[in-house]
This record gives structure tokens, sequence and C-alpha cells, in this order.
């Protein structure tokens, strides 16, 4: 019955000026993709005023095994020169990557924060290693210009970064962008076909198994589930060599490379574009082992008019024709890749 609809409206609204403008009514943002347990209530309250940052612990000494250093709760989310637990593995980082600018308006937050000082990033943020320098200039003059928005109006951090790209100079933008081009990507994210999952609760857009008494395994259902390897270290130590597992529906790897590699007959094969490897192709960035999560929001936000950049109208033709099995089978197989 969706799928039906989907196809229908799909034709009815076509595309304007290469740009999709369907509108899919009855269509909800896969909560899977946005980090949330359900779609966003209909009608959304009016925005609660945010609430002033619990205040971190500033005397318990966290360590990480194979860092010299040691950090409390308060140094390691400082917003403003958060923890690098391992300098040695990435280039010296310039001011605006690991300090931001609390002066700026909006402030800009330490971009190692989120993207972490080696650009590997979580699945509420983005991977932002092994892209193109053209593209990430690219992309934060697209969120500058109010070009990239989110489809779930829960989801706070995409307005933050827009904010920071807001207050960037040309200068930060082009410094911020050589420092995390220069990072190759490497593998981040293990994919498992399951049938059942952990049962998670989902915190500040990642996922988290329950514990104790509410711990257990529940169906995956048509969703997938992107969760830490080890809950500490991501959560409390933001450990940037701990990372991701994702769970996704048996089978869908398969569907995804056979939708990916050649278009199935209704788009043209991602591989074209994205390079055979899908691990980027001159500009067009690279795919290959990135976060579903955050792949599957992109997919949707540009089938939604919520990514409207410069050279999103190259996907337009693509995200009209898919439907939300095949952004999920299209995100399992991709994160699959080794990058
Ligand atoms: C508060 C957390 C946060 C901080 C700090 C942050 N970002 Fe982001 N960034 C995000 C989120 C969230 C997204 C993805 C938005 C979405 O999925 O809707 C993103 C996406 C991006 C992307 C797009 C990647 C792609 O593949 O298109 C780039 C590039 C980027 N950020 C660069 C930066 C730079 C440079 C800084 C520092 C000036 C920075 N970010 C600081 C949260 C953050
Ligand atoms: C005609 C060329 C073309 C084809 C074919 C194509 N893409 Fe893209 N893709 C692009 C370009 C260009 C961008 C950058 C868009 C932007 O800047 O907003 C992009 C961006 C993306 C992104 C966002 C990446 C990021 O870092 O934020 C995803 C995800 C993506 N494509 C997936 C796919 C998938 C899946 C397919 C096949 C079903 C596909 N693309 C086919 C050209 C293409």
């Amino acid at each position: 019955m969706r799928k039906l609809f989907l196809a229908a409206t799909a034709l009815t609204f076509g595309t304007v000026a290469g740009i999709a403008t369907a509108v899919y009514a009855a269509d909800v943002p896969p909560p899977w993709a946005y980090g949330f347990a359900g779609p966003p209530p209909n009608p959304m309250p009016p925005p609660a005023p945010p609430a002033a940052p619990a205040p971190l612990d500033n005397t318990v000494q966290h360590t990480l095994p194979g860092s010299k250093a040691t950090f409390t709760r308060a140094q390691i989310a400082n917003r403003y020169g958060p923890a690098d637990w391992y300098p040695e593995d990435h280039p010296p980082m310039p001011d605006i990557v690991a300090h931001g600018r609390e002066s700026a308006n909006p402030q800009i937050f330490a971009c190692g924060l989120c993207h972490y000082p080696n650009g590997k990033g979580r699945p509420e943020n983005a991977n932002v290693t092994g892209l193109t320098y053209e593209y990430i200039v690219q992309q934060l003059t697209d969120f500058k210009n109010g070009a990239r928005k989110t489809s779930d109006p829960r989801k706070g951090n995409t307005a933050l970064m827009a904010g920071f790209a807001r207050s960037m100079t040309d200068e930060d933008i082009r410094v911020a962008a050589k420092y995390f081009s220069s990072i190759p990507a490497t593998p981040w994210i293990k994919v498992v076909e399951s049938e059942t999952v952990p049962k998670t609760r989902p915190q500040g857009g990642i996922f988290l198994p329950l514990t104790g008494a509410d711990a257990g395994m529940e169906p995956i259902g048509e969703r997938i589930v992107e969760t830490p390897v080890n809950v500490e270290d991501t959560e409390i130590r933001r450990n940037p060599r701990s990372g991701f597992i994702a769970y996704v529906p048996p089978g869908s790897v398969k569907k995804g490379e056979a939708l990916v590699t050649t278009g199935n007959g209704k788009v043209t094969a991602c591989t074209v574009c994205h390079g055979v490897d899908l691990k980027g192709l001159g500009p067009v960035p690279t795919l290959a082992g990135r976060s579903p999560s955050y792949i599957g929001r992109q997919l949707y936000d540009m089938q939604h008019g919520n990514r409207t950049g410069t050279w999103t109208p190259l996907m337009a033709p693509i995200v009209s024709k898919l439907n939300e099995e095949d952004i999920l089978n299209a995100a399992a197989y991709l994160a699959s890749l080794q990058p």
C-alpha cells in the first residue's frame, strides 16, 4: 500500500527544475535514521526553551588504553577544546577544529567535539574523512546558505551545524576542509545481518542497548539499528578509536548491492557517479563504509526537499524513485563496504 502510494505521488509531482518536489503527506522520516524511537508528533509541540546543560563532573580522571592523557567528563565534552586522546592518529588540528570560536555569534563549537579529532564522527553527525576539499567546502557553504536542514524537527544538532557554518569565515571553511580532506577513511562500522537486535533506547541521536532487567533481544523489523561497540567508550569517554555496529535486516545487504551497482532498472547505478568502488569520484562523495543512519537520513532529506545544495540536483532523479525499503537496503550495503 505504502509502496503504491509512494510510486503514485512520485509520478504526480515529478520534479521541477531538477529538484525533487514530491510531498509524501503520509510519509514520516524513518526514526532509525534520525535517532528516535518513533516518528515526530504531528503537530509538533512548540519548541521548549533550551535547558541549561547539566554540569559535568570535573574531578574523576578517565583513561583509555594506549593514551597517555587523562581527562574528566567536563574536559571530554568541552565544547571549545574537547579531549584529544590520540594526537598521533591525526595531523595537527587547526584552531577551528580543536577549539571552534566561542566569541562568534552563533558560537562555533570545536569540530572535533562531534566529528572527533580524527573526523570519523558518530551516527548522529557525520563521518567527514575520505571526502575531498571541494566537497567539504560545498557542504559548509550549503549549510551556511540554509540548503541543508533536517526532515525531523527534533534533530537539533543539524541546526547547530548550520549555525556553525553561518559563523565560519571563508578562511575557516578552507582551513577545516583542508584538515578533514587530508584524512583518509578507515573502517569504523561493522554491519551484521540479524533477525533480532538488542533492545535499545535513543539518547542524543544514537541508540544505546538497554541494561539490567530491561536488557534483551527483539525483532529487527524494517529498520537498521546502529549502536556503539562499547557504550561507555562512546558515551562517557568519546573514544575516537571505538566504532559502531549496525544491525541490518537479513538479505538487505544483497538487495542493496543490486540497487547500488545496477540501479535495478529504475535509477542510474550509484557507481556511475560515486565510483565503481563507491569511494567517491572527483568531488562526488564516498559512500563506502559510512554510517547507514547518516546515509539513510541524507537520502530522505534530499527526497523531501530538506537538502537542496548546489550539487543536490544530480541526486534528484535518483531519490525521487527510491522507496523506504530501497533507502534501507542501499544504506545497509554501502555501510558494509570497505572504506
Ligand atoms: C554539535 C555537533 C557538531 C559540531 C561541533 C560540528 N558538526 Fe559538522 N555535522 C554535525 C551534524 C549533526 C551533521 C549532519 C547533519 C544531518 O545529518 O542532518 C554534520 C555534518 C557535517 C558535514 C557534512 C558531511 C557530508 O558528508 O556531507 C561537514 C562537512 C561538517 N559537518 C563539518 C564540520 C566542521 C568543519 C565543523 C567545525 C567548524 C563541524 N562540522 C562541527 C554536527 C556537528
Ligand atoms: C548523477 C550522479 C549521481 C548518481 C547516479 C548518484 N549520486 Fe549520490 N550524489 C551525487 C552528488 C553530486 C552528491 C552530492 C550532493 C550534494 O552536494 O548535495 C551525492 C550525494 C549522495 C549522498 C550524500 C553523501 C554525503 O556525504 O552526505 C548519498 C548518501 C548518495 N549520494 C547516495 C547515492 C545512492 C544510494 C545512489 C544510487 C541509488 C546515488 N547516490 C547515485 C551524485 C550522484
